[in-house]
């Protein structure tokens, strides 16, 4: 009998499986962008068939993950650098060991969110519990949980993969709550421009059949968040393709360069990062 630990998950969930396996995938490489030792570790251990989960030609969004990771990994370090005793929220967390990867300093309080479900697997794989850490099973959406957090000094939220799925008056919400209650702080988020919104949504019919989810809103354009909430204010929105294009692999590597110089494609999908 196997003991590996069933993870059943379809919807949006089920999201968070595919982008662990493609950090592994990664890891794997030759020369890995992002390196996440524990992606590796936790593909073994979960018994799921993550080749048939991932989309037929879609491994190559390794590149894309493991450059959106880096690139929030550096930006967290260096907010958490700035700030050591900060409130960090990560916001649909996954599996992603962002929390062991970083080391934060110990004065930091870090909460890694998802839904109840993903919460209750991740706490049955990740059994260590470093001071100050904390693992809780809530909606981004329903912010009301937030009530229980310290508020007395900046926050860093990371929301990476969430906010396409999340509609606008969540997003909304969760901006207008974050800033009200904490006295200033920096934002991470990934979106993607209204045509890729618009194009997972007609394929809406062929995603349901493999139980995925498409996407709900467009953030690439990082001005929406300051037309929503005038608090928070720009400090990047970076291309994912100015990563991509620099991939050591030769192949992948040509393609993302001739994508980038395709008019129209190089903001498909950017990084961002705000401050309020
Ligand atoms: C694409 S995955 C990204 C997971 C992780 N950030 C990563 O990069 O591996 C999207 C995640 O968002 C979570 N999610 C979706 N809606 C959510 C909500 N309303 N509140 C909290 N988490 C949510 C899903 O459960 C899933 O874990």
């Amino acid at each position: 009998m196997s003991d590996r630990i069933d993870a059943d998950f379809t919807g949006v969930e089920s999201t968070m499986l595919i982008t662990l396996y493609l950090r592994a995938l990664e890891t794997r490489s030759a020369e890995p962008v992002l390196n996440d030792p524990y992606a590796a570790d936790l593909v073994d251990r979960i018994d799921v068939d993550f080749a048939r989960l991932l989309p037929r030609g879609a491994s190559g969004n390794r590149y894309t993950v493991a450059v959106r990771g880096r690139r929030f990994d550096d930006w967290a370090a260096d907010f958490l650098a700035r700030h050591p005793d900060a409130v960090v929220l990560h916001l649909g967390c996954g599996l992603d060991s962002r929390a062991f990867r970083l080391g934060p300093p110990p004065g930091v309080r870090w909460y890694d969110v998802d839904l109840p479900d993903v919460i209750a697997l991740r706490d049955r794989l990740y059994p260590q519990r470093p001071e100050g850490y904390t693992a809780l099973g809530a909606s981004a959406a329903q912010p009301d949980w937030l009530a229980e957090i310290p508020a007395d000094r900046p926050v860093l939220v990371v929301a990476e993969g969430l906010l396409m799925y999340l509609g606008e008056p969540d997003i909304r919400r969760l901006l207008g709550a974050v800033a009200d209650r904490f006295p200033s702080g920096e934002l991470l988020f990934d979106g993607f421009a209204p045509w890729v919104v618009g194009l997972t949504q007609r394929l809406a019919p062929l995603l349901d059949r493999r139980g995925l989810p498409h996407y709900t809103t467009a953030t690439a354009d990082g001005g929406v968040i300051t037309r929503w909430d005038p608090r928070y204010r720009r400090l990047a929105a970076v291309p994912i393709l100015d990563g991509l294009t620099r991939v050591s692999e030769r192949g992948p590597r040509a393609t993302y360069q001739a994508l980038n110089a395709i008019p129209g494609f190089r903001n498909f999908y950017r990084l961002c990062r705000f401050a309020f």
